[in-house]
């Protein structure tokens, strides 16, 4: 019989932590309820010391995310292990994820700390961390470059102060398969109280071999696995969690190993962590890219059309993904629509779908044939939406030789606005339009722009992040006209922005 090893999600701590991928407690709690679809076994939602609204993020996921455990992750400090603890309470089951760094360099240069102190600390948390919770995990940060002599010491002394699951992260992506092997077999067969705890694995990405790690791992003893969506996470990302679950689905032979994934909801949470963290998935990313199931090369063409198995060896049906997809037009009544979204496990209430309807009858007549994509990229844009303002009519004029200009009327409740401005491009003017209603002061800090949907009349999607005093918005759009999907980007982070203040302060300046 296949052993079961858990999936410890750690999309929205790690994962977050990759440059730009910021995330607001209400899109923290949509992926947290998407990964308890997904039935990971634990998320980790976040590091609570890290800020308040982070702590407020964490609160909100154990309060109202039921199934999987929600975990908080915490240094060897009081203060950090309170907070954790303070975050996670309420959940169904609480975690307190506690780590400190095991490497001669980190210790010597960052923490300045000895090693008979270090394992003290890790010691005395790892008993503070069990006051609160029988659940406590402990990770030897950056364990792949400490000395393995160390590595087991501290194993056996946390499990013996009481820690439920002992985490060994290759923190800076540094090892390789056989040799982290190795290791996790040591410690499963050398460590006298190994058994009394679950072995856990935690690989980034630096040199591409987090996946490879993670299943020599599990090969080599470990049942907890580390992983992101998408493989987002610090720097080059951490292992990515489709590719872990869908290697032992296929190559059963080999990773006979089951996890609790529900295979149908990969694809669905994959394009919803990549909408809203603002991170684009590779096209030819493993298992989720736009390309992992198409085929170019008209040999591959006829080899598909003939049996899907010449040059298939995952069916997209089984992540829930677009193999059999009906194409819907302007001419799809509400009951195909409706049908095509419940297909894709999306049920919703009668007025969010008219709501939804009207918008799809838009796009469709932009757009002759409207894909699952079309469908999710639509469901995206319109459901973090309460916006202050609206777009109601934009025109923008540009050339070789003409000064870009743009009008750009919003309406704000019954009354409308309306404003001209120039600019360097169509969407620098649009922007300075938009400004000048709004009155607020905001820096664009990146934008991007790619095609979501396939063919020429693909929808456009933009995400950009703008500043304003010490605040970071995201904002999304997505059109078939790349400068409507930009003031729509643009205008989505306003809205954010003025929600969020009208929430933080009622005296703010924005009108
Ligand atoms: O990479 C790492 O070492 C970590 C730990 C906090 C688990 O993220
Ligand atoms: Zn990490």
């Amino acid at each position: 019989m296949s052993k079961r090893i858990i999936i410890f999600d750690s999309t929205l701590r790690d994962g977050e932590q990759t440059p730009g991928a910021k995330l607001n407690a209400q899109e923290k709690l949509e992926i947290a309820r998407q990964l308890a679809r997904l039935q990971v076994d634990v998320i980790e939602a976040g590091f609570p010391i890290s800020s308040p609204g982070d702590f407020r993020a964490v609160q909100q996921i154990s309060r109202l995310v039921k199934g999987p455990v929600i975990a908080a992750l915490a240094r060897t400090v009081k203060e950090d292990i309170d907070c954790a603890w303070n975050s996670v309470r309420d959940a169904e089951k609480p975690r307190i994820h506690v780590f400190l760094a095991a490497s001669d360099i980190h210790m010597e240069k960052k923490l300045r700390k000895d090693p008979e102190t270090c394992l003290k600390e890790a010691v005395q948390a790892v008993k503070y961390a069990k006051s609160f919770t029988e659940d406590v995990e402990y990770s030897l940060e950056d364990a792949t470059r400490a000395r393995e002599d160390y590595i087991l010491r501290v194993v056996e002394a946390v499990i013996d102060a009481g820690a439920t699951v002992v985490n060994i992260p290759d923190t800076v992506g540094y090892a390789v398969p056989e040799e982290f092997g190795r290791l996790i077999k040591k410690i499963k067969t050398e460590v006298p109280n190994a058994d009394k705890a679950t072995i856990s694995v935690h690989c980034h990405n630096d040199l591409g071999l987090a996946v490879i790690n993670s299943l020599f791992a599990v090969q080599n003893g470990a049942r907890q696995v580390e992983c992101n969506v998408n493989g987002i996470g610090e720097r080059a990302g951490n292992a990515a969690m489709e590719e872990i679950v869908l290697s032992t689905v296929i190559r059963k032979d080999q990773f006979p190993f089951e996890t609790g994934i529900n295979l149908k909801e990969i694809y669905r949470t994959s394009r919803m962590v990549s909408k809203l963290t603002g991170i684009p998935i590779p096209v030819n990313k493993a298992i989720i890219g736009i390309n992992a199931f198409a085929h170019s090369s008209g040999i591959h063409q006829d080899g598909v059309l003939k049996d899907k198995r010449t040059y298939e060896i995952i069916n997209a049906d089984l992540i829930g993904g677009q193999a059999a997809q009906m194409i819907l037009t302007a001419r799809s009544g509400r009951h195909a629509v409706r049908h095509q979204l419940e297909s894709m496990n999306y049920h919703l209430g009668d007025e969010e779908f008219e709501n939804f309807y009207h918008r799809f009858l838009e796009l469709a007549d932009k757009k002759k044939e409207v894909y699952q994509e079309d469908l999710e990229a639509l469901l995206i844009d319109i459901s973090f939406a309460e916006p202050t303002y609206e777009l109601e009519y934009l025109q923008t004029v540009s050339g070789t030789r003409i000064i870009p200009a743009a009008v750009v009327r919003l309406r704000k409740g019954e009354e409308t606005f309306e404003e001209v401005s120039s600019g360097a491009g169509p969407i620098d003017a649009a922007y300075k339009a938009i400004d000048k209603i709004t009155n607020i002061i905001t820096r664009l800090e990146n934008y991007n722009l790619r095609a979501v949907t396939r063919g020429m009349d693909a929808l456009g999607e933009v995400s950009l992040k703008i500043t304003h005093e010490d605040k970071n918005i995201i904002g999304r759009g997505v059109s078939t006209d790349i400068v409507e999907a930009s003031v729509k980007a643009y205008l989505d982070s306003l809205n954010k922005l003025i929600n969020m203040m009208a929430h933080v302060n009622n005296n703010n300046k924005i009108k």
